[in-house]
This record gives structure tokens, sequence and C-alpha cells, in this order.
């Protein structure tokens, strides 16, 4: 296949980040994951100008840190799959993960929400199934809750990965309302980002997709409603996956609440 002409701008294009950055993780002489299929996919995606300086920036310490996410937000998908008997998972904003071709093969339903404008990006490159479904739709918009009316909610797990951060705390606050009232007992993996993580908004904002969401510390989850489940702080996970002296620095900065607090990936309970 040649390469795919895409009209990825804003928040949409940054789906190409982590994608990279999987890819390049394959490259590592033990990497944390196998993912075959973010390098065939790369191969046929261009990078602009404004991408490629923000992802060349930051790609030493980018690419540990989407290695550690993916990895463990693969080891939530397999933990909910293995512990029920009919479990459905529903990436929102899901880009082009590939986490369903990786944990995803026993789980009842696996759906992948985004933007009409990856859906179909997606649609160009890989295959939907019964069991694997593209969703298109703003998370935002909340008619996307129907397609999961005849599943209880316990058996749900939402993945939302490098999301929530690029909405305003109201919108946030909307959401997590709307999704508790139509999903209780449902588990919500999300990702959050902390003030500490504001230093590097200035890039974000460059490549038209600034972060608009940060919080204190998980704290902020519950003060919305959610019950705190489980807390990592993204900088203490697999710390063998850094060089040792960033092992070295990672542990003791990881001491203060504000760098801890800087990334975290924190598994909730509608
Ligand atoms: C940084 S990417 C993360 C993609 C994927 N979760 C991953 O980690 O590889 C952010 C994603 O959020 C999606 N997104 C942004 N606004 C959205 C919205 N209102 N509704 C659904 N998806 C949205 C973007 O299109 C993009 O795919």
């Amino acid at each position: 296949m040649s390469q795919i002409l895409t009209e990825l701008t804003g928040v949409p294009s940054t789906l190409l980040l982590p994608l990279r950055g999987r890819a390049d993780e394959q490259t590592h002489s033990h990497p944390l994951f196998q993912d075959p299929l973010a390098v065939e996919w790369l191969k046929l995606l261009p990078f602009n100008n404004e991408l490629e300086e923000f992802y060349t920036k930051y790609s030493r310490a980018g690419n540990i840190l989407t290695a550690i996410r993916t990895y463990h937000h693969d080891k939530i998908a397999s933990h909910h799959i293995a512990n029920h008997s009919h479990p459905v998972v529903m990436e929102l904003g899901a880009g082009l993960s590939t986490r369903f071709h990786r944990v995803g093969k026993n789980a009842e339903r696996w759906l992948e929400l985004d933007l009409p404008v990856v859906t179909e990006l997606r649609s160009k490159l890989d295959t939907q199934t019964q069991q694997h479904q593209f969703v298109s739709a703003s998370v935002m918009d909340f008619d996307w809750m129907d397609t999961l009316t005849d599943v209880a909610p316990e058996n749900i797990l939402f993945i939302a990965e490098g999301l929530l951060a690029y909405f305003e705390v109201n919108e946030v606050q909307q959401l997590i309302s709307a999704m508790r009232s139509r999903f209780p007992g449902a588990t919500l993996d999300v990702e959050i980002l902390g003030n500490y993580t504001k230093i590097s908004n200035k890039n974000f904002t460059k490549i038209g997709a600034p972060l608009k969401w940060f919080v204190k510390n998980e704290q902020d989850l519950a003060a919305m409603g959610l019950q705190v489940v489980n807390v990592w702080s993204l900088y203490q996970l697999y710390p063998e996956r850094w060089p040792w002296q960033w092992q070295l620095l990672l542990k003791f900065l990881a001491q203060f609440p504000y760098f801890r607090n800087g990334y975290l990936i924190v598994e909730t309970r509608l």
C-alpha cells in the first residue's frame, strides 16, 4: 500500500505520536510489548514538519513514556478481560490504538471510538468485525453511549488514553457525569496530567493541540464523582525501562508529589 494522504490536523493529528512511539519501541532490545501493526501503519502515514519537530524534541523520554503507558493500559485491559465472563472494552479517543490486536482477542466486544476523520483513517488500515467495531463520534456527543445499551455496565472497561487533557474541566465533568448515570459500576481507566506538565504546553499549542485540563492529583477525579480504585505514576512504573541514570533521577524526583502527579494512570469505578 502506498502512503495514505491524511487530513489530520490539531488534536486528531496527535494520534501519530503514540503510534510512532509504539513503532519505535520495537527497535528496543527488549520491547515492553510487540506491535508489528504500529510499524506497518506508521510507514503509510506521513508526518508534517510541526509534528516531526515535536516528536524529535520529545522522543527520548517521550518514547519511553509511551511504551510504559501502552504496556500498563494493556495490562489493565488483559486483567479486565480475564476477570469477566462477558468483557467489553471501549477505547475513547482510540486514535490508531493497536491494543485490540495485542490483548483483545478474548473480549466479547472491543470498540474503538474516535472522531469521523480518525475512524475513516482506521477503516483504511484495519478491519471491522462483529467483535471489533469502530464508532465514529465525538466522545462529547453522548449518543455514542447507545452502542452499549445491551451490556451490563460491570462488564465494561473504558480506556481514555491520551484524551481527557484536551478538554476543559467542565467538559470532562459533563462526560463523567453522563457516563456515571448511563454505566454505573463500569470501570474507567484514565490518564490525567498534573500541573507539572504545563511546562510542555507551549509545544502542544504549536501543533494545534493545546492541553486544557490539569489536575493536582487523583483526588480531583474523586471530586468529580469517580471512585478511585488504583493510581500509578508513569514515572514510577517499569523503572527498568529507563537508562540507569534516569532511573536514579526519577526515583529522586518522584518523592515530590508535584512531579509524581505530573502523569498518572488512574483506574476508577463509575
Ligand atoms: C493523543 S491521541 C491518543 C490516541 C490513542 N488513545 C493512543 O494513545 O494511541 C488523542 C486522540 O483523541 C481523539 N479525540 C480528540 N477529541 C475527541 C473527541 N471529541 N471525541 C473523540 N475522540 C477525540 C483524537 O482524534 C486522537 O485520536
